[in-house]
């Protein structure tokens, strides 16, 4: 982490998410699932890219390859203009959290910590110092809007305020991509607009990639771009045929 790099554009230079002709299989034989058929995908820094689709079109498994948790049976993925296919998993797990930041539907907080502990502990993992690391985490809740509740729990916060404490902790370290797994489903319509225009102005300001994953369309037309997945397949919102 670069401590005390919160300034806006921490990402200029570096290149975003890239992936190309990415297939992913489970199991095999009769019980065989094509998760991912022929997924290719650019995400550039400083565009939030949503990918709209049902349950069980293969959104999460999407997230997972592009965050390099998972290995494609066949394509190549770049995080940051590095290539992670092909790569053992210790070292993609440090690619992994040099390069990318993660926000699920649920927030994944740790119920102890306050929201600025939650922050600071990103920091602590790395080493980076003390104090640096604490401008960054506060500079961070203000951003999101989480300023005056930097001292509180979880459970002193609504869903919509764990949300933002998750965005702005995935935003510690200062990732090249953001991967974002179907973030308003918790949430109020209002508060779930409010969650996706975070990510909009977030990824322009610190020039992030961002990929989010939803299967509620309503939200899309927030984003710089939308895209429809069916069936491990990728296409233009509305344009995707039927199998
Ligand atoms: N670990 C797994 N083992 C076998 N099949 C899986 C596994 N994970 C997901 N699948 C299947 O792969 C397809 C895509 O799943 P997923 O990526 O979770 O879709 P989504 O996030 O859009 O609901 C589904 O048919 C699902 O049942
Ligand atoms: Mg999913």
């Amino acid at each position: 982490m670069s401590a005390g790099n919160v300034g806006a554009r921490a990402n200029t230079g570096r290149g975003g998410l890239r992936m190309e002709q990415v297939c992913l299989r489970y199991g095999d034989g009769d019980g065989e699932v094509v998760a991912l058929d022929d997924v290719s995908l650019t995400v550039d820094p400083g565009q939030l890219v949503a990918v709209v689709g049902a349950s069980g079109s293969g959104k999460s498994s999407l997230l997972a390859v592009a965050g390099a948790m998972r290995q494609p049976d066949s394509g190549h993925v770049h995080v940051g203009g590095v290539a992670v296919t092909g790569v053992p998993a210790k070292q993609r797990s440090a690619l992994r959290h040099d390069l990318v930041g993660f926000v699920f539907q649920s927030s994944n907080l740790l119920a102890s910590l306050t929201a600025l502990e939650q922050l600071e502990l990103v920091g602590r993992i790395v080493r980076a110092p003390r104090a640096a690391t604490r401008r960054k985490a506060l500079a961070l809740l203000d951003e999101v809007g989480l300023a005056a509740k930097a001292g509180r729990r979880p459970g002193q916060l609504s869903g919509g305020e764990r949300q933002r404490v998750g965005i702005a902790r995935a935003l510690m370290a200062d990732p090249a991509v953001l991967l974002v797994d179907e973030p308003t489903s918790a949430l109020d319509h209002q508060r779930a607009i409010d969650i996706v225009s975070l990510l909009v102005d977030e990824t322009h300001r610190h020039q992030i990639a961002t990929l989010m994953v939803t299967h509620d369309r309503s939200f899309a037309r927030l984003a710089d771009r939308v895209i429809e997945m069916r069936d491990g397949r990728l296409g233009p919102a509305g344009l995707l045929a039927e199998r």
